[in-house]
């Protein structure tokens, strides 16, 4: 039987995941937003476009969560996207108050789902989720991690000339301004990145990944990016969907791993079937724990606001 796959917010990002989701034939998709007529064009677009691209992705656009009954996976893109100027955080109340009315709909239809948080600030309304939802760890993931990650590998790849296939890297912490790039685990064909560049051109790549959103909202000034986000939360919902046990940095709650309690952070992480089925925990420098940690207090600061 094919798996249902719902995506919260028709907007750019959910619109885009929608789009990978059924090229790779990967689950059927409901696409649910509060705006009429929105979901139901954009679906129908694409699922015009299923003939060409030989899939048989089904995809349906509405305005009612009983459409999303019983998915497997819930991708949650709602909420209002960054303006030039604005960072992340800025979005912290307005989308804090659309993820509680969005989760409690959620979970009303798909009460077995696996959620994927995918709005901004990303960790504290991952966090957000996981509280409203009451579901465990398992089954509340954020992404942001492949993300970043994706971004530090664009730059890398582009930087040493080399196929983007031979690169792989590692950010974690938050979501934000403090994110952690770890260059000793970034590899190009299994080569350190830190063997193969010098200091102040890691550091120019580390720099430009921290700022990889914001470069973005500057360019399209009328909000932020969405082809790269929704490939990334793609890339979760695959490895779940397939219960590959793949190992991608996402942001989960931690109960005492790297030293943080009861808080969203970006981490190694494996997911297959059961969701989030790992947290890895990797050795780090005491510079790279301490930027970890300064991350994580970025995150309890906004999650104090709202409270969650
Ligand atoms: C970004 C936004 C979507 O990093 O958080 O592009």
């Amino acid at each position: 039987m094919r798996r249902k796959v719902t995506i919260v917010g028709a907007g750019n990002v959910g619109a885009t995941a929608a789009h990978w989701i059924a090229a790779k034939e990967l689950a059927n998709v409901v696409l649910i937003d509060v705006v009429e007529g929105v979901p139901q064009g954009k679906a129908l677009d694409l699922l015009q476009a299923m003939p060409v691209e030989k899939r048989d992705s089904n995809v349906v656009g509405t305005n009612d969560y009983a459409d999303t009954a019983n998915s497997d996976v819930v991708i949650i893109t709602a909420g209002i996207p960054r303006k030039p100027g604005m960072s992340r955080d800025d979005l912290l109340m307005t989308n804090y108050k659309i993820m509680s009315d969005v989760v409690a709909k959620v979970i009303a239809y798909s009460p077995d789902s696996i959620l994927i948080v995918v709005s901004n600030p990303l960790d504290a309304m991952a966090q957000a989720a996981f509280k409203h939802s009451k579901f465990n760890r398992e089954r509340v993931i954020g992404m942001a991690g492949v993300l970043d990650s994706a971004r530090f590998r664009t730059f890398i790849a582009e930087e040493l000339k080399v196929s983007v296939e031979n690169v792989t890297a590692f950010v974690l912490g938050g979501h934000g301004d403090t994110m952690v790039p770890l260059p000793r685990y970034s590899t190009v064909a299994g080569i350190p990145i830190t063997e193969l560049m010098d200091a102040a051109t890691v550091e120019r790549l580390v720099q430009r990944t921290r700022d990889g959103g914001a470069e973005i909202v500057k360019h399209l000034k009328t909000g932020s990016a969405y082809y790269a986000p929704s490939a990334s939360a793609v890339e979760m919902v695959e490895a779940i969907l397939k219960d590959k046990k793949k190992i991608l940095p996402c942001a989960a709650y931690l109960e005492g791993e790297y030293g943080i309690h009861g808080l969203y952070v970006g981490v190694p992480c494996k997911l297959g079937v059961r969701g989030l089925e790992q947290i890895i925990e990797i050795k780090l420098t005491d510079e790279e724990a301490a930027a970890l940690q300064k991350s994580a207090d970025a995150v309890k600061e906004l999650c104090a606001v709202i409270g969650v």
